[in-house]
């Protein structure tokens, strides 16, 4: 029953990170509302979602923060990082460079994260193969050598969005 609050089991906090304009707001709206917006406005500052689901016949309810990849924009780092379990570390498939920052993220995530963290890599826009700039194989090697786990997405066309936030969700709990 949504209407009861002695339902709500599970609280994880969930943050999504990457630089500017690899499609994290938009992985978020297309998880949490199914919607997509194609001349999306860079983040500032910091938004969050509530984002519920059932696991082995429990409620577990996931609060996911998308901040600003740009640094003028973002707000505090500490506070944005405090409490998660679980990250989201998202490139774009179509440009090398957002892939090359990965492990300044990762890097980010693990100096101001304060406990276990459940990572997946996303190599998101996966619809744009035309001018893919960054091989799969390339993605997975870079996952493996970090623990992380790995998927390519699409917010435009909708794959596997659903299942990348359930896999990080489904990990912490
Ligand atoms: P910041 O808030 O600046 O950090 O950017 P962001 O990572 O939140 O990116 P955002 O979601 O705003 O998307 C940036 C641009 O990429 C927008 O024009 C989106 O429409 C587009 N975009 C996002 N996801 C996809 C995708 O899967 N495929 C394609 N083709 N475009 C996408
Ligand atoms: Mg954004």
């Amino acid at each position: 029953d949504d209407d009861d609050e002695e339902g709500e089991d599970y609280l994880f906090k969930i943050v999504i990170i990457g630089d500017s304009a690899v499609g994290k707001s938009n992985l978020l709206s297309r998880y949490a509302r199914n919607e997509f917006n194609s001349h999306s406005k860079a983040t500032i500052g910091v938004e969050f979602q509530t984002q519920s689901l059932e696991i082995d016949g429990k409620e577990v309810k996931a609060q996911i923060w998308d901040t600003a990849g740009q640094e003028r924009f973002r707000a505090v780092t500490s506070a944005y990082y405090r409490g998660a379990v679980g990250a989201l570390i998202v490139y774009d498939i179509s440009r090398r460079t957002t892939f090359e920052s990965v492990s300044r993220w990762l890097q980010e995530l693990n100096t101001h994260s304060d406990t276990t963290v459940a990572k997946m890599l996303i190599g998101n826009k996966s619809d744009l193969e035309g001018i893919r700039d960054v091989p799969v194989e390339e993605g997975k090697a870079l996952a493996e050598e970090h623990g992380l786990f790995f998927m390519e997405t699409s917010a435009l066309d909708s794959t596997n969005v659903r299942i990348a936030f359930e896999n990080v969700i489904k990990e912490i709990y």
